[in-house]
């Protein structure tokens, strides 16, 4: 498997934890794990296979990094990228706005290019609208930490092991 770049934006540090819970399932060798806050969007070039993580604020506004990091992707091509995605919300007190954040980053990748994978269905979540849906599947991985941080670990273990077949 060619090496992984795992992109991440986090306010409070819960999907930095995801992130290395991820890149720990992974393993070492294969990825390479990247704050958004310390690069910009050309970086995303160097890698065939590339994990975003994002929370949701506002009300299913981006993560504040990611407003500075998202519209660097009008300048770089992902065509031939394989890319998996992962969200961080709360589906309790955001349950309209759930994960909106992983929506509009996907929007953005498959406008650029990119091959989006490890759709992840929605069952165990209650929440009541998402611009990450996508059939009966979110478009990445759900993970609420504030509702649900019990099932985090067995979440990223299992999806970890449904992407790891598809990356190139
Ligand atoms: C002020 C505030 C606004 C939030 N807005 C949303 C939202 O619109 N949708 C959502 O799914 N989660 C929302 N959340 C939940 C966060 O996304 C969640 O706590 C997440 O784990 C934070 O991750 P981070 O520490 O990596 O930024 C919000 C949380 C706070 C405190």
């Amino acid at each position: 498997m060619k090496t992984v770049g795992l992109f991440f934006g986090s306010e409070t540090g819960n999907t930095e934890n995801a992130a290395s819970m991820i890149a720990a399932e992974l393993g070492d060798g294969n990825v390479e794990v990247y704050n958004i806050a310390d690069c910009d969007a050309s970086s995303l070039a160097s890698y065939d296979n590339i994990i975003l993580g994002c929370s949701t604020w506002g009300f299913g506004e981006l993560q504040s990094d990611w407003e500075n990091f998202l519209p660097g992707f009008d300048s770089v091509d992902l065509t031939g990228k394989t890319v998996a995605l992962f969200g961080l919300g709360d589906q309790v007190n955001y349950a309209d706005v759930f994960l909106d954040a992983m929506g509009t980053i996907c929007e953005k990748v498959r406008e650029r290019g990119g091959s989006v994978i490890g759709a992840w269905p929605t069952d165990g979540y209650e929440f009541t609208g998402s611009t990450a849906l996508e059939g009966s599947n979110f478009v990445g991985l759900a993970i609420d930490t504030d509702n649900q941080d019990d099932m985090t670990p067995g979440r990223v273990s299992e999806w970890v092991s449904m992407i790891s077949g598809q990356l190139q």
